[in-house]
């Protein structure tokens, strides 16, 4: 079933629909598009489009359509995107009735209600491992408040802190990217359909029940603005990316505590790789693809960004290559958050080998500058006191007490 044709003569070149059709991927969006058709055929039934009768037949061939997962894309190029599978899908369940449903509505605010819907769902899934990540790294640090281990600046040892001083660094950063994921899903909280093509619809659509029905807390207020309108896509993908990048900072911190080198800590086999060749090895592969995924999630935003930025208001087809990158990331965030956490869970702490490593002379340097300084000599002359004492070999000479 084609959704356009009329004044076309020719069939579409087999050129044309490799790169025009979005079936392949935008199935993703199969179960959005049914609860916004559903929401849609309500809405045009109160105006009077459907008659209750209509609208029930609708409703229920569009919830059995449902049903049934859309084909994987290999199978089939019988469809244009998912909006035109479903519609098929329900022509061939109810036949021609099934071409009412498209009244007053486009794929325009179709997909971007779609598109938004998603976004939701899956701010809301990244809003629920965060936070569960979050509460692993809090119970790491209150079972090692009492452990000792080097700090480092420049990756030189700087002063000592504790471990649950480490793991509450992260947590710090993970309260920031769930406050941008609930920014971005306040912010996106609005219904663009009944904006039509770009113009709106001439249906006298209840747009605030429809706004409600479908989960978002108002409508959209400018049709051109809706339909073009994926800052929402834009910021779920840098608070995504921001989180990543979070993780690959803690992922490099753990690369290097679990090295042969330093050897604080070591990864549960269970979240460690071996080598084919060398028997000794246990890789940190989990880290250091959390570390890659960070890079490639940075390409993904810009890519994004750079496809969003200069288009001509309202509509382009540029807009159909928002949804690769969003469903790629959502993906690698659901495997990446959960990994990381399940990693810092089965973490052994070694600890006296932290605490020996946080008693080294270059580590109590400040600290003895700092009871210099109170004994009432200025910081600076105490700072020059304790640098000549760590080169002459003499610090514990000093008199600190
Ligand atoms: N598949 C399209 C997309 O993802 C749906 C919108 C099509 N609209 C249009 N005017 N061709 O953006």
């Amino acid at each position: 079933m084609k959704m356009w044709g009329g004044r076309f003569e020719g069939e579409p070149s087999k050129l044309l629909r490799a790169l025009n059709d979005s079936f392949a991927f935008d199935r993703e969006l199969f179960a959005e598009d049914v609860q916004g058709s559903i929401a849609w055929a309500h809405a045009i039934a109160e105006c009077g489009v459907l008659t209750p009768d209509e609208c029930e037949t609708i409703v229920q061939a569009l919830k059995s359509v449902g049903q049934a997962p859309p084909p994987v894309p290999q199978d089939t190029q019988d469809y244009e995107d998912v909006h035109s599978y479903v519609e098929s899908k329900l022509y061939e369940l109810i036949g021609p009735l099934a071409g009412k449903l498209h009244t007053g509505r486009s794929r325009n605010d179709q997909v971007a209600t779609d598109l938004k819907l998603w976004l939701k769902h899956a701010a809301q899934e990244a809003v629920a491992k965060i936070a569960s990540l979050r509460a692993t790294l809090e119970r790491k640090a209150a079972a090692e408040t009492e452990t000792k281990m080097p700090g480092y600046t420049h990756s030189k040892q700087a002063e000592p802190i504790t471990f649950a001083l480490w793991c509450r660094a992260y947590v710090e950063m993970l309260t920031r990217d769930l406050s941008r994921f609930h920014d971005a899903i306040e912010r996106g909280d609005e219904c663009p359909l009944g904006s039509g093509a770009l113009a709106g619809t001439p249906l006298p659509v209840n747009r605030e029940k429809l706004a409600n029905v479908l989960g978002f807390a108002r409508p959209t207020r400018n049709s051109l603005d809706a339909v073009s309108d994926r800052d929402f896509a834009a910021e779920y993908l840098f608070a995504a990316t921001m989180t990543l990048s979070h993780l690959s900072h803690l992922a490099e911190d753990l690369i290097f505590y679990t090295s042969d080198e330093a050897a604080y800590a070591e990864l549960p086999d269970s979240m460690a790789t071996g080598s084919s060749r060398m028997p000794q090895k246990k890789n940190p592969d989990v880290l250091e693809l959390a570390r890659g995924h960070a890079g490639r999630a940075i390409g993904e935003l810009t890519g994004l960004l750079s496809v969003l930025k200069g288009l001509p208001l309202a509509y382009d087809k540029d807009l159909q290559l928002d949804k690769e990158p969003l469903f790629r990331i959502r993906a690698v965030l659901a495997l990446v958050v959960p990994a990381i956490g399940e990693l810092i869970s089965g973490l052994r702490i070694h600890r006296e080998k932290m605490a020996e490593a946080a008693t080294s002379d270059q580590l109590v340097a400040t600290s003895y500058a700092d009871r210099l300084a109170a004994k009432g000599i200025p910081f600076r002359e105490a700072h020059e006191i304790v640098g000549k004492a760590i080169k002459a070999g003499t610090l514990h000479e000093l008199d600190v007490k």
